[in-house]
């Protein structure tokens, strides 16, 4: 049983967002992520995150369940298929809160990952996800987030026309034939397909926003639909190098008792590598989407 709504809740006064000098993000101050919230807060809190893409709430204490509670008030949970499946898929069992860990039974280990939007390659991917930091690192281990709507605004009017119409395949990396190399595009159709794949718009609309967003990310495997792999391949390339640039990005270095909730559909994320001899203790929760236009 979940114990819902605690008794003592959150003054409305206190709760302060601010946002980031950054190409996105805004800090929360004054809440309490355990406790109860005024209507008028959470719907500045959703206006706030439609408006900054990323909140970064301060100095929380939570259990899995806390967080869980904390995360509905923003949307239903991401429940991945048991045939695309995502980071931790268990098939009929995924768990809700996962550990994206260092430690035994968690996720992700200490690597690099490179930009990405979590859920890209499902038909309706998370509409966005929560990190929460109960250990940290002293060094590595920084996440960035990326603005998709200021890297879609500023390409220059020639590729906005060209890529206007063009539907994307990201494909599931967590479905591998063992032997297939890793590629940033599928060129070949000879390599069997294991899992279904899905287009989604390469230019896509907000759902809540209406901005238009550069919906690719950096290193997953990718094609555009009916495009030579020549032309397709060159094209996604000259994107991403678009993609890659600072001003594009913040990168946050994570205190233990931050929450950053980030939104998946304006949004992409990359981690730094860390020293594994260093415990990184962080907890995940996605939010479901819906179909990307
Ligand atoms: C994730 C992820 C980044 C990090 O959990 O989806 O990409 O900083 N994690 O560990
Ligand atoms: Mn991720």
């Amino acid at each position: 049983m979940t114990t819902l709504l605690p008794l003592v809740s959150n003054t409305t006064q206190e709760v302060k967002i601010t946002p980031l000098n950054a190409p996105l993000g805004a800090v929360v101050t004054g809440l309490d992520a355990s406790k109860a919230i005024a209507p008028e807060t959470i719907l500045r809190l959703k206006q706030a995150h439609r408006n900054y893409h990323i909140l970064i709430f301060k100095n929380q204490k939570l259990t899995d369940e806390q967080l869980k509670d904390f995360a509905y008030y923003f949307g239903d949970l991401f429940v991945p298929l048991d045939e695309t499946p995502v980071l931790a898929s268990k098939t009929g069992v995924t768990p809700v809160v996962i550990p994206v860990a260092n430690i035994e039974g968690g996720y992700t280990g200490t690597g690099e990952l490179t930009f990405h939007a979590d859920h890209h390659w499902t038909p309706y991917p998370s509409s966005g996800s929560f990190l929460y930091a109960e250990e940290v690192t002293t060094k590595g281990g920084e996440t960035a987030w990326l603005n998709l709507n200021l890297a879609y605004e500023s390409l220059d009017d020639v590729t906005k026309e060209r890529i206007r119409d063009l539907q994307l395949i990201t494909y599931n990396p967590f479905v591998r034939t063992p032997d297939s190399p890793r590629r940033l595009y599928r060129n070949d159709t000879s390599t069997p397909l294991v899992a279904p794949v899905f287009a989604h718009p390469l230019v896509r609309t907000h759902p809540e926003s209406g901005l238009k967003v550069l919906s690719l990310g950096y290193a997953t495997e990718v094609s555009v639909v009916g495009l030579e792999p020549e032309e397709g391949s060159a094209l996604i390339a000259q994107l991403r190098e678009h993609l890659n640039q600072p001003k594009f990005y913040y990168e946050h270095r994570w205190a233990v008792g931050d929450i950053v909730y980030w939104d998946n559909q304006s949004t992409l994320h990359r981690r730094t590598a860390f020293d594994p001899s260093e415990r990184r203790v962080l907890k995940r929760i996605s939010l479901a989407g819906s179909r990307p236009f």
